[in-house]
């Protein structure tokens, strides 16, 4: 099973940008271990700071992977292009955040990426990468 995670813009500066929302840990180490504990799952990383690469990504994998995770942060709430990239593909998208969106400023509770996802997941930390894995398996 092929699963890539996507990330969206800042999420480089994990382990340094508000660790008091975001925690401590680095994605780069937390990757390691989601690779280590799902050993058979085909596990990928992208991150990306620009929107549309974010874009090209979703189009060179949506029609080859068997899953994406997306944290596409930000772009979450302000990006119509990477809402119809999720709808134009093919591979099922689950949406994921670390913090919960919902109980924070009012901007964080809109997405364009929501209605075309198979799920959301927000609020259980760097945890809620790990259950949209298991979510596709
Ligand atoms: C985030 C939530 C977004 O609102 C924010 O812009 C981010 C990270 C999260 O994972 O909690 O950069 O997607």
């Amino acid at each position: 099973m092929k699963i890539i995670i996507i990330n969206g813009p800042n999420l480089n500066l994990l382990g340094k940008r508000e660790p008091e929302i975001y925690g401590a840990a680095t994605f780069e180490d937390y990757f390691k271990s989601l690779q280590t504990k799902f050993s058979l799952v085909e596990l990928s990383y992208f991150q990306s700071n620009i929107e549309g690469e974010i874009i090209d990504k979703l189009h060179e994998v949506g029609f080859k992977y068997d899953g994406i995770i997306l944290n596409a942060a930000a772009y979450t709430h302000t990006s119509v292009g990477i809402g119809d990239a999720v709808k134009g593909i093919e591979t099922a998208v689950i949406e994921v955040h670390i913090s919960n969106v919902h109980a924070r400023e009012d901007f964080r509770h809109t997405s364009f990426i929501a209605p075309n996802a198979k799920g959301v997941i927000t609020g259980f930390g760097l945890k809620s990468y790990d259950l949209a894995i298991q979510s596709f398996l």
